[in-house]
């Protein structure tokens, strides 16, 4: 039996979504059911509730299971939780636990959640159990964050220079770890996974304006003015100065670096921005809600 973490979120259910297709049966690990009718609603997907905070409620949902993907949000309690889940998959007999990571899982980073990760892959390589650790650059998502100002103002406001950044669509990223999760020969292996390309925050606009038939500009602004625009926009404090750190690390270019694994494990060029683009131009135009990310 294959298990999902991170069920309900942007990873979690887009790996359900592509599992389901294929017909391979799968659990579903959610805290909250009430939040998981559109997964439940998948052929060949289970339910079963748990949380990663109370390894207590763990036992029961990795029964019989071989293998896992780990997922968990952002949140101050990563390192605690994916720990968590780790020792919980160690007791319960796991075999292989696929870790969604961070592309530059550095423990001197100044990304608090870099040091997370890099941390976390760390004790999973130390458990015994085989492990993958899929490290994911930026989703493509994260530019749903800039749809409010993009249709108030025509424009994109972010602390990047001129920094380019390689990221990723999520649902390239979905098909990767259903390969690994029903693949053979991952055990050890560590992918770093970007997009074909690195762009500047130009090209993204200009990219955006293709699709959208719209002029998007791209605003460079200071570093401090981006954290007061996220607080006053009612980002928690936490993620704010999260972002500002990994902002930092973005325009020293540490993810300006395209990797060829996605491409070698998808057996095709990973999907551009601009395919990212034009899939959702109705939400980049105002004309649809952009999912929360
Ligand atoms: N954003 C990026 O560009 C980027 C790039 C590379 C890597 N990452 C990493 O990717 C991960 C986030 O992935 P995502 O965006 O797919 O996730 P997400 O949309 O933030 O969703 C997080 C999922 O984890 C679940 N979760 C959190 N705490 C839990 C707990 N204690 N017990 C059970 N479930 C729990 C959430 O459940 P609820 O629905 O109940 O909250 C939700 O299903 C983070 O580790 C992040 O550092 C992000």
């Amino acid at each position: 039996m294959i298990l999902v973490s991170g069920a309900t979120g942007l990873n979690g259910q887009e790996l359900l979504r592509v599992l389901s297709a294929k017909g391979v049966a799968v659990r579903a690990l959610v805290r909250n059911p009430a939040k998981a009718d559109a997964i439940a609603a998948l052929p060949h997907v289970q339910l079963v509730q748990g949380d990663m905070a109370r390894p207590e409620t763990l036992a029961a949902a990795l029964r019989d299971v071989e293998r896992a993907m780990l997922i968990s949000s952002s949140a101050p309690d990563m390192l605690e939780v994916q720990s968590n889940f780790i020792d919980a998959a160690k007791r319960a007999g796991v075999k292989h636990v696929i870790k969604l990571s961070g592309i530059m899982p550095e423990l001197d980073s100044a990304f608090r959640f870099a040091r997370m990760h890099g941390e976390i892959e760390q004790r999973l390589e130390a458990s015994g159990l085989a492990f993958t650790h899929l490290r994911a650059g930026e989703f493509m998502p994260a530019y749903f964050r800039q749809v409010p100002n993009i249709v108030a103002k025509g424009a994109m406001f972010l602390p990047m220079e001129d920094a380019r950044i390689a990221s990723i669509d999520v649902g390239d990223i979905a098909e990767i770890t259903a390969r690994v999760l029903t693949g053979s020969g991952h055990e050890g292996k560590i992918y770093p996974l970007t997009g074909p390309e690195a762009l500047t925050m130009t090209e993204v606009a200009e990219k955006l304006s293709a699709a959208t038939g719209k002029t998007i500009r791209y605003v460079n602004v200071p570093p401090e003015d981006a954290r007061k625009a996220q607080l006053a926009a009612g980002m928690p404090p936490y993620l704010a100065d999260a972002l500002f750190e990994l902002f930092a690390e973005r325009r020293n270019g540490k993810e300006a670096a395209v990797w060829p694994d996605a491409g070698t494990l998808l057996g095709r060029r990973p999907k551009s921005f601009d395919e990212f683009a034009r899939r959702h131009a109705a939400i980049f135009r105002g004309e649809a809600p952009p999912p929360k990310v």
